[in-house]
């Protein structure tokens, strides 16, 4: 039997490379992207399944998952990785473009944990990865609202870690800094000509497959070019405290 993987995000950048690696280890991929056509290109060159929608409504993962059911009859990794910057001026406040940023990049992954919660749970468990960011971890003064973004992700995946690994599903995060991929196209040239290292998004798509099978519930690997990815470690602040319900599994 195929471990079957949902991935968001999926047509371009970190989610495809990730497509790509998984494919290539016999994972089944179903790709979930905005973009209709670059997802249904992938699709079809790793022969999986695919859906146009926009993970900010809560319909687009539900059908997704279902569409993971139908076609292959179980769910085992979920890759929440579709994310827009910012770029949110807060003197300047454009509030359709931060609710946009907010729907992707915090909604998205939310409602991606739910929809996916029951199908893996009738697959006898899995792990899903949480594509945060540097800007998850530390300080982007540049984009402080996709700053905000990616650290209320992190704090998603801590408070889920011990709940859902109850369950037999495990939930990380990685944490990359810049990495070439179209996100970052308009400032690309200004980090090569200053010498600044880039990840790929091959490099990425490593290390979430490694974090699909971390043993610790909760993992945010820090990925840096040139070094192994590493599990971030809080210091000064308690571990987990108190507990509430995980998600509903209806
Ligand atoms: N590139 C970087 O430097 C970098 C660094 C750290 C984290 N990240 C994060 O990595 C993730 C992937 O980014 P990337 O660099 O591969 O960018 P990318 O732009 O190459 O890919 C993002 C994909 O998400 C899709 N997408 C955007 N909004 C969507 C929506 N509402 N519904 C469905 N799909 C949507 C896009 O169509 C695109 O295919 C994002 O969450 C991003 O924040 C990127």
């Amino acid at each position: 039997m195929s471990t079957v993987a949902l991935i968001t995000g999926a047509a371009s950048g970190i989610g495809a490379a990730v497509a790509r690696r998984l494919s290539t280890g016999g994972v089944k991929c179903v790709l979930l992207d905005m973009d209709g056509e670059g997802v249904e290109r992938l699709a079809k060159e790793l022969d999986g399944a695919w859906l146009a929608a926009d993970v900010s409504t809560e319909e687009a993962s539900l059908e997704a998952v279902a569409l993971a059911e139908q076609r292959y009859g179980r769910l085992d990794l979920v890759h929440l990785n579709a994310g827009i910057t910012g770029r949110v001026d807060l003197a300047d406040f454009d509030l359709a473009r931060y609710r946009q940023v907010v729907g992707v990049n915090m909604d998205g992954v939310v409602f991606g944990v739910r929809a996916s919660m029951p199908l893996l749970l009738r697959s006898g468990g899995g792990a899903i990865v949480v594509t945060s960011s540097l800007a998850g971890l530390t300080a982007f003064a540049g984009d402080p609202v996709y700053t905000m973004t990616k650290h209320a992700v992190v704090g998603l995946v801590r408070a889920l870690a011990e709940p859902l690994a109850a369950q037999n599903v495990r939930i990380g995060a990685v944490c990359p800094g810049f990495t070439d991929t179209p996100l970052v196209a308009e400032a690309r040239d200004m980090f090569v000509n200053a010498g600044f290292p880039l990840l790929t998004a091959e490099d990425v798509a490593a290390a979430v497959e490694s974090a699909f099978y971390s043993e610790t519930p909760g993992t945010l690997l820090i990925v840096q070019p040139g070094r192994q990815p590493v599990p971030y470690r809080y210091a000064g602040v308690p571990g987990p405290v108190g507990g509430q319900r995980p998600p509903r599994q209806d």
